[in-house]
């Protein structure tokens, strides 16, 4: 694995079994991921897009090991400089590496608690992983919240109010502001700005990106929309039936589509 790259995804597979019949027996595969093969460098983002049900969510998850792997690796580099592999690591270690790996999540709506202030919202993850992230005192905690949302482009008097009082797109830039709050090297973000209006869409991708570079953030993102990422990728990956069909850096997509490289090597 070379140095620059630090999430390295190989032939990572992921089949659910189905049953039928009386006696529910195993009767065949849903083969929603096979084989996918990708790399991501510090600072760098990586779509992958295809139609619905072509197997974006199962591979989010199966990532982060909200499934468990059919087959596949997935190096990755930790902050301590540790090659581990997601997928098989014991989950004793991969507890303290979740502050690492993030998710973005698809409905903003759904996704913040409706009771909760904004400030207890993003102070969560601060008190979960105070101690790695080095802040410590309830002072610490607010000063940092306050910064969160400035740069998520929220006022601090944010803080004080609850998600109903937000639009959609406020919404998300606060979820963003609670994956930020971790300091994560690697975002995965499953269709962060399909539940948003169109207008807003630009604005809340242009706004991840900006802070995914400031900040070398590693960032996938998954969509079934080839126009929201036109503008916002490095690479785009191309998924049709839990594969990867094609690779290519983002401008020769769109100009040349079929000429990117053949998938295995993205
Ligand atoms: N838990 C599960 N058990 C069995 N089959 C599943 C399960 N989860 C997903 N699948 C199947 O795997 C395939 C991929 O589904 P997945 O949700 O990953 O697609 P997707 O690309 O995220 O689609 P969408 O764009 O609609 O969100 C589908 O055929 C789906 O029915
Ligand atoms: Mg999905």
């Amino acid at each position: 694995m070379s140095p620059e790259i630090f999430l390295d995804v190989r032939n990572l597979t992921k089949h659910f079994p189905v049953r039928s019949g009386p006696f529910q027996r195993p009767s065949g595969k849903v083969q929603a991921v096979t084989d996918v093969s990708f790399h991501l460098s510090q600072g760098e983002s990586l779509s992958l897009v295809g139609e619905s049900g072509c197997g974006k969510t199962t591979l989010a998850r199966t990532l982060l090991r909200g499934y468990e792997a059919t087959a596949g690796s997935a190096w990755f580099r930790t902050e301590e400089g540790e090659v581990v592999d997601l997928l098989t690591l014991r989950r004793r270690r991969l507890k303290p590496l979740r502050r690492q790996l993030q998710m973005d999540f698809q409905d903003p709506y759904s996704s913040l608690n409706p009771r909760m202030t904004v400030q207890r919202i993003i102070d969560e993850p601060l008190r979960i992983h105070g101690e790695a992230l080095g802040i410590t005192t309830r002072e610490d905690r607010r000063d940092r919240v306050r910064q969160l949302l400035l740069q998520v482009g929220l006022r601090p008097e944010a803080a004080r109010r609850y998600p109903h009082a937000f639009s959609g797109g406020e919404r998300q830039r606060i979820g963003i502001a609670r994956t930020l709050a971790s300091r994560p090297r690697l975002v995965v973000a499953d269709e962060p700005v399909s539940a948003l209006d169109v207008s807003v869409q630009a604005q809340i991708l242009n706004l991840m990106l900006a802070l995914q570079e400031r900040f070398r953030i590693g960032y996938l993102l998954l969509t079934h929309n080839l126009m929201v990422v036109r503008h916002v990728s490095d690479r785009i990956a191309v998924m049709y039936l839990g594969r990867i069909m094609e690779t290519a850096p983002a401008e020769t997509l769109f100009t040349s589509p079929g000429s990117g490289t053949d998938p295995g090597s993205a």
